[in-house]
């Protein structure tokens, strides 16, 4: 039995979670996988059931699951919120230990046209953020006065290190070339970052490794986006670029992302916030959730499985399916209803790999 955890949250988090759910309830029940669900509150929805955003029964649910797949979090609703719904967030992640956060964006071959890029500059784009995601000033000590605040940034070596190894694992799957980004020139974390990165890189001489400033960084993303492979950031750092590079691809919401640790579940979610602006409209974009369920599949161990999902993700897309950020007037469920169509048909399909068959 494999148990996966549903956390909706809010805004469009709940409607764009209901698609990749269901694309994987269908690749549970074609291929017999005896998936089983459990929705749980988390972030705001929280906050208004139980008064904090990462209830003591939803920790236990995670902690206890395979795979999590979560919708996103917060609204203006909850700004001013003694604990917001994003620091629900922080601490799950924290608890969970997901210190590696994966997030892959690539222009899809003859999609170059969702592209505010130029084709030409576009095409061929594939990155993969390796962004470090419990560090950094994201969990230093706050301190926030009338008219004086600080946010503290720590970085050890020990948790540049183990990102580090991450993006050199995955740069040996893909093209071999880590850009490691940082703010050396002034910060003292970036200092260190620099150096354990280098010092790591001496593990994995197939890998080339460059390093760039941030804001060097910003600029070659938009106007050389194909010079990078794996893009290894900390986690201010690449919150902000893995959003730039998103648009590359044509929208926020394509890009699915995987949060994962030393073991036990990982954590799957688009990288899009709650979205208040669209929310409840039917109108959201749930590619980049469909996306982070087929990097759960991935992560269960089904790689065919995930394979099918993501072609059936990129044919909707290539017949023109658009929802409103890509210009389109398709709405979200029609989206996810088309996959799953494309999907169904594929896992009943004789083409499927021989050891895919087996387990029909
Ligand atoms: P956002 O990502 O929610 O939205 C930014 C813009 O992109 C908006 O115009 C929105 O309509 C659009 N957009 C986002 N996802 C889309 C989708 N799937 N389809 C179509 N359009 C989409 O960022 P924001 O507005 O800065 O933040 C809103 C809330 O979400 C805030 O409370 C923020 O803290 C939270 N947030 C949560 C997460 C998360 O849960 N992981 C991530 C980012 C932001
Ligand atoms: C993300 C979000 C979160 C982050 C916020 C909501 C805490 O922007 O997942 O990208 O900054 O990590
Ligand atoms: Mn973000």
């Amino acid at each position: 039995m494999t148990r996966i955890i549903v956390l909706p949250g809010d805004g469009i988090g709940p409607e764009v979670a209901a698609e990749a759910r269901l694309c994987l309830e269908l690749v549970s029940e074609r291929f017999g996988l005896g998936f089983t669900f459990e929705e749980h509150d988390f972030g705001g929805a929280a906050i208004d059931r139980h008064g904090v955003p990462l209830p003591e029964a939803t920790l236990a649910a995670c902690t206890a699951a395979d795979a999590i797949l979560l919708g996103a979090v917060g609204g203006p609703r909850w700004d001013d919120a003694k604990e917001r719904p994003e620091i629900g967030l922080l601490k799950l992640r924290k608890a969970l230990g997901l210190f590696a956060n994966l997030r892959p964006a690539r222009i899809m071959p003859g999609l170059e046209e969702y592209s505010p890029l130029r084709a030409d500059i576009a095409a061929g784009a594939d990155v993969l953020v390796v962004r470090e995601l419990t560090g950094g000033l994201y969990f230093g000590e706050k301190t926030l006065e009338q008219d004086r605040a600080s946010d503290l940034c720590t970085y050890t070596r020990e948790e540049i290190e183990r990102i580090a190894h991450v993006a050199f694992q995955w740069a040996r799957q893909r093209s071999g070339r880590v850009t490691s980004v940082d703010k050396a020139n002034v910060l003292a974390t970036s200092k260190l970052w620099r150096r354990v990165v280098s010092e790591v890189a001496q593990d994995y001489s197939d890998v080339a490794l460059d390093h760039l400033y941030v804001d060097a960084a910003a600029m070659h993303l938009v106007t050389s986006p194909t010079r990078f492979d794996v893009l290894l950031t900390e986690n201010l750092f690449g919150d902000i670029l893995s959003d730039e590079l998103s648009v590359i691809g044509g929208s926020i919401g394509l890009l699915g992302s995987a949060s994962l640790g030393t073991g036990g579940a990982g954590m799957f979610e688009p990288i899009h916030g709650s979205a208040p602006d669209i929310a409840g409209k039917d109108i959201a974009n749930p590619a980049g959730a469909i996306a982070s369920a087929a990097m759960l599949l991935d992560h269960l161990e089904l790689p065919s499985q995930a394979r099918l999902l993501e072609a059936a993700l990129e044919q909707t897309l290539r017949e023109g399916h658009r929802t409103a950020d890509l210009g389109g007037a398709v709405g979200c469920a029609a989206f996810g209803a088309r996959v799953r169509e494309i999907l169904d048909g594929a896992a009943a399909a004789p083409r499927a790999p021989a050891h895919v068959q087996a387990s029909l």
